[in-house]
């Protein structure tokens, strides 16, 4: 099928070099002329495993263009994967899509299903439906359709060409068929519903496993407080199949460009409605504190920050990615920055992005030994496997001070028993010499 993309963000990209590895022909569209030069070239724009082969792979049926008017005029679907991202009150800035939307509307000359791939608030679809045939310069059919996406950065190649379901949102038959065509070839359960639900589904999904996040959280530190394990806990949990034993990983709070905003943007929405979703800003709060929770844990080892070196081990949200978006390094290491202290770090792919946003006042290593060496204190962020292989000999033979706090839980405490190493990390008691 002939297919366009707007938009060549995470959720754009991949869907469009997915689609083409499917056989389809795909042209994907954006208004960057450097990014669209770069992905002629083969070269990625974002760091996802696999992605840069699959391009070069399919590289005869996957084009790349600002020329959106060419990309949508013949186009049989056109998908939308735009960001959506939030406003100051924490609604969807749908701008973006409304944008692509006008410019498809001036452009399509034939009959084409519009989908809309990126996260919207309920009763989008329904909205730009009637805004696209009151733009159309042509004389055509347009149908909008809700698809959203479930691919998760770092693994957003594999989530997409094997996706755990479809959810296509529609009323109409025709266009349930022409989507079905689309994944013709994919090996997936396929929901069909109507747009809100279809909607809905993406925002309850995020949210509850937003809520998952956050609900571990607090048992993990309530397990800090009367002697529990977390780690134990969350396994003889996950043990029912009714909770499952995914997204039960205690930890300093969910980051990325998808949790925080979704969980904003649907808390918004009831509150429009004039209902209050009391669960999903117990989630929110509960995430806000937990980022600050291994700063707290600090000033438990140290009366006084100021002047410490700060090894600081992962920057990004979550290892696999170089994105930084709400990760909580971005809101400790401003702290740090205001206690003076220096501050060593070590990211393997998200340094250059960092270092946009804080051009001065951190040192950057190559590697995590690097950055350990005569520090007073280190603070993980990011489950790097890197990390998750350190040996507390490691840690001790590096650190002035070896004060380990772990905010992703990289390794059981026994392995710090009898070294000079303190290890204390989220929901499990501190371990090593006090
Ligand atoms: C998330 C969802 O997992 C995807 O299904 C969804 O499609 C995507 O948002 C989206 O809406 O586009 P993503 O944000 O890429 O994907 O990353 P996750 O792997 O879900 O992790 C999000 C955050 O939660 C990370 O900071 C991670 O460290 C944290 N997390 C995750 C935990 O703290 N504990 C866990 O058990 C799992």
């Amino acid at each position: 099928m002939k297919i366009a993309i707007a938009g060549t963000g995470y959720v754009g990209l991949v869907t469009g070099v997915c689609l083409a590895e499917h056989g389809h022909t795909v042209v994907c569209v954006d208004v960057d002329k450097e990014k669209v030069e770069r992905m002629r070239q083969g070269i990625s724009p974002i760091y996802e495993k696999g992605l840069d082969e699959l391009m070069k792979k399919n590289q005869d049926r996957l084009s790349f263009t600002t020329d959106f008017s060419g990309a949508y005029r013949d186009a049989e679907v056109i998908f939308i994967g735009v960001g959506t991202p939030e406003k100051r009150d924490g609604s969807a800035n749908l701008k973006y899509v409304y944008e692509v939307a006008e410019q498809i509307a001036a452009s399509v000359e034939q009959d084409c299903v519009v989908v809309i791939k990126s996260t919207v608030p309920i009763g989008t679809n329904d909205k730009l439906e009637v805004f696209l045939r009151e733009h159309l310069i042509h004389s055509v059919n347009i149908f909008v359709a809700s698809n959203p996406e479930f691919l998760a950065q770092g693994t957003a190649v594999r989530d997409t060409l094997y996706p755990s379901r479809i959810v296509i949102g529609t009323e109409m038959k025709a266009v349930e068929e022409v989507l079905m065509r689309v994944y013709e070839g994919f090996d997936a359960p396929v929901l069909v519903t109507n747009r809100k639900s279809a909607e809905m589904i993406k925002y309850a999904s995020n949210d509850f496993l937003a809520l998952k996040i956050s609900y571990i959280n607090e048992i993990a530190n309530l397990c800090e407080l009367v002697g529990a394990d977390i780690e134990d806990v969350a396994a003889g949990m996950g043990y029912d199949e009714r909770i499952g034993s995914k997204f039960l990983h205690a930890g300093i709070g969910y980051g990325g460009s998808c949790f925080p905003k979704d969980t904003k943007a649907l808390h918004w929405l009831a509150n429009f409605h004039d209902y209050e979703m009391k669960t999903v800003k117990a989630a929110i709060e509960v995430n806000d504190h937990q980022k600050l929770r291994l700063i707290k844990k600090a000033r438990k080892y140290y009366k006084e920050l100021k002047g410490l070196t700060v090894a600081v081990l992962g920057l990004t949200f979550k290892p696999g990615t170089d994105d930084l978006r709400e990760a909580p390094s971005l809101v400790n290491i401003p702290i740090l920055l205001d206690e003076e202290c220096r501050i060593q770090a070590w990211d393997p792919v998200g340094e250059e992005k960092f270092q946009e946003r804080f051009p001065e006042g951190i040192e950057y290593y190559e590697t995590p030994e690097e950055a350990l060496e005569k520090a007073d204190l280190c603070l993980i962020f990011t489950e790097w496997n890197e990390v998750k292989t350190l040996s507390p000999q490691c840690y001790q033979t590096h650190m002035r001070h070896p004060i380990v706090l772990d905010g992703r839980n990289c390794y059981r405490p026994e392995i710090f028993q009898g070294t000079d190493v303190i290890y204390d990390s989220v929901g499990r008691g501190a371990c090593g010499k006090e």
